[in-house]
C-alpha cells in the first residue's frame, strides 16, 4: 500500500463523482456483498459515511481467488486502486483495486448475511444493527436532527445550558423516577420511626435520575433569558409501547418573557426547521426508508412543513371526541387524560394537520402551569403529531409566588424553596416546553417503534449492552 495517499469516505467519493475519476483513491470499510465470475468480481463495499455502496472491481489477472476469499459479507478492508466510470448501472463510480488489505474475516455465522431481516430479528442483534442499511439510514438521520436542534437554538441566541442527570427534585410529580443509592439494599439503614434513612446515603438524602432538566431549565431562563437544555431523561413508567423508552433524550428549550403564544409560534417554527433541515440534508437515507418500509413518508414530511398547525383548546377538543360517534377503547369526558386513540383521531382523522392542543384542566397538569382564569384550567400546550400522538408538552408557567405556592401546598410537593425564589425575586412571565428527541426521530424516518431511533434502546425487563 502507499503510504501517503488519504482514506477518503464512500460518501466523499461518491459525492466528488466524476471530479475524481483518474484518482488513485484509498478506501476502507466493510464488505456488503461480492459477486462476479472468473474474471472479475464485484464488491460493494459500505463505510457508514453513506447509505450507497462503493463498488470495488478486482481484475482476477491481478488478485488470486485465494486471495479474495476472506472477503465475504461482513468482513472489512482496505482498498487502494483507480476510481473510474461505472461500466455496470447502479453507479456512475468504481474503483479498480490495485492494492488489497484485509483488516478482519467474518465467518458465515455473521448474523447479517441476508438483506430484509426483520426488524425484530435486529433489534436481538442491536450492537450489530448499525451495520445494516436501514440502521445506519437511522442513525445518520438522528445525528442531522440533534446538529439541527443546536443549530436552530444557537441561531437564535439560547444558550445550551445544562441540567442536572442526578436530581432531588421530581419536576412531572408522576412518581416515575428511578432512585440514585449506595445504600446497601439487604441491610437498609432505617431511623426510630422505621423509615429508610437517607441522611447516610451518598447524598445524604433521596435523590434520582431526572424526568426532566425544567425546574433547573427555569433557573437558566431567569437569568440567562433563553436557554435550552438536551440530554437524557429516565422514567420508571412500566410503559410497553411502540412510543415509550425508559431512557430517551429530551430537548428542553425555556425562555423568559413569553407567554404561551409565543411558546406555540416556536414550538412550530423549530420542529418544521428540523424536518426541513432533514430533508434537505439526508435525502439518501429517507428516501431509502421511504421505499423501504412507508411510501407515504416523504409527503408526510412535506405536509408537516407546509401547514399551519390547528390550535384548539382541550375543551373543544374534547367535545369533537364526544360528537364524533366513534367508538373509542377508552371512554372520551371533559377532565380525562386524552389516551393515544383520542390525539390520533383528532389529528389523523378529524384535522388530517398536526394540532396543539391547549389550556388542558389543571388536575391532569403538572403543578408548576400558569392557572387561567376560569380557575379550572391551566395554560398547557401539547403538540400532537400524526402517527406519533405527542411530541411535545410545554406551558406557560406559573410565575406568581401566592399562586404557585398554593398549589405546591395543595399537592404536597416538598423541599421547592430554591425554585420558589425564581418567583420571588424579579419573576418573570416566562414558558418552555419538552420535546421527546427519540419521537421526533420516530416522525422523521417513518419507522414504527421507538426502540429502533435509539442505538441501545432501554424499556422494562430490557437492559443489554
Ligand atoms: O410531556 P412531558 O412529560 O413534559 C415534560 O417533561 C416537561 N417538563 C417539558 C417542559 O415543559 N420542559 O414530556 C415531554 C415530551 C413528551 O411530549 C414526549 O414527546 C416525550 O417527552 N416523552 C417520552 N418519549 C419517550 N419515552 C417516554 N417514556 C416519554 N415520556 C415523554
Ligand atoms: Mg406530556
Amino acid at each position: 500500500m502507499e503510504q501517503d495517499i488519504r482514506r477518503k469516505t464512500v460518501a466523499t467519493i461518491l459525492t466528488d463523482g466524476d471530479s475524481s475519476v483518474g484518482k488513485t483513491v484509498d478506501v476502507k470499510g466493510w464488505v456488503r456483498t461480492r459477486r462476479g465470475n472468473k474474471n472479475v468480481q464485484f464488491v460493494a463495499l459500505n463505510d457508514g459515511s453513506t447509505i450507497n455502496n462503493l463498488q470495488i472491481v478486482f481484475d482476477l489477472s491481478k488478485f488470486s481467488e485465494e486471495q479474495l476469499k476472506p472477503i465475504t459479507t461482513g468482513s472489512s478492508i482496505h482498498v487502494q486502486g483507480i476510481l473510474v466510470k461505472s461500466q455496470g448501472q447502479g453507479q456512475s463510480v468504481e474503483v479498480q483495486a490495485q492494492d488489497l488489505e484485509i483488516y478482519g474475516t467474518a465467518p458465515n455465522d455473521y448474523p447479517l448475511q441476508k438483506k430484509g431481516h426483520t426488524l425484530e430479528f435486529l433489534r436481538e442483534k442491536a450492537h450489530l444493527r448499525p451495520r445494516t442499511n436501514t440502521f445506519g439510514a437511522v442513525l445518520r438521520i438522528r445525528h442531522a436532527l440533534a446538529f439541527a436542534i443546536h443549530k436552530f437554538f444557537n441561531d437564535k441566541g439560547f444558550v445550551y445550558f445544562h441540567t442536572p442527570l442526578i436530581t432531588a427534585s421530581d419536576c412531572e410529580g408522576a412518581g416515575a423516577q428511578f432512585q440514585v443509592t449506595t445504600l446497601p439494599l439487604n441491610d437498609l439503614p432505617k431511623d426510630e420511626e422505621g423509615n429508610i434513612d437517607y441522611s447516610e446515603d451518598f447524598f445524604g438524602k433521596l435523590a434520582s435520575l431526572t424526568v426532566s432538566g425544567q425546574l433547573e431549565g427555569e433557573l437558566g431562563a431567569t437569568a440567562l433569558g433563553l436557554i435550552y437544555t438536551f440530554g437524557p431523561t429516565f422514567r420508571a413508567e412500566n410503559s410497553n409501547t411502540p412510543r415509550h423508552l425508559s431512557e430517551f433524550w429530551m430537548v428542553e428549550p425555556e425562555m423568559a418573557f413569553y407567554e404561551i403564544a409565543d411558546n406555540m409560534d416556536l414550538a412550530e417554527e423549530f420542529i418544521k426547521y428540523c424536518i426541513s433541515y432533514a430533508l434537505e440534508n439526508c435525502m439518501d437515507d429517507i428516501r431509502f426508508l421511504n421505499d423501504h418500509f412507508d411510501k407515504e413518508l416523504i409527503s408526510r414530511l412535506e405536509f408537516v412543513i407546509k401547514n399551519d398547525f390547528v390550535r384548539l383548546p382541550y375543551t373543544e377538543g374534547v367535545k369533537i371526541l364526544e360528537e364524533c360517534g366513534k367508538k373509542f377503547e377508552f371512554p372520551v369526558y371533559w377532565g380525562v387524560d386524552l389516551a393515544s386513540e383520542h390525539e390520533r383521531f383528532l389529528v389523523e382523522e378529524h384535522f388530517k394537520k398536526p394540532v396543539i392542543l391547549t389550556d388542558y384542566p389543571k388536575e391532569i397538569k403538572a403543578f408548576y402551569m400558569k392557572l387561567n382564569d376560569d380557575g379550572k384550567t391551566v395554560r398547557a400546550m401539547d403538540v400532537l403529531f400524526p402517527k406519533i400522538g405527542e411530541i411535545i408538552g410545554g406551558s406557560q408557567r406559573e410565575e406568581n409566588f401566592e399562586k404557585l405556592s398554593n398549589r405546591i401546598e395543595e399537592l404536597g410537593l416538598t423541599g421547592m424553596d430554591w425554585y420558589m425564589d425564581t418567583r420571588k425575586y424579579g419573576t418573570v412571565p416566562h414558558s418552555g416546553f419538552g420535546l421527546g428527541f427519540e419521537r421526533l426521530v420516530l416522525f422523521v424516518t417513518g419507522m414504527q417503534n421507538i426502540r429502533d431511533v435509539i442505538p441501545f434502546p432501554r424499556y422494562p425487563k430490557n437492559c443489554e449492552y
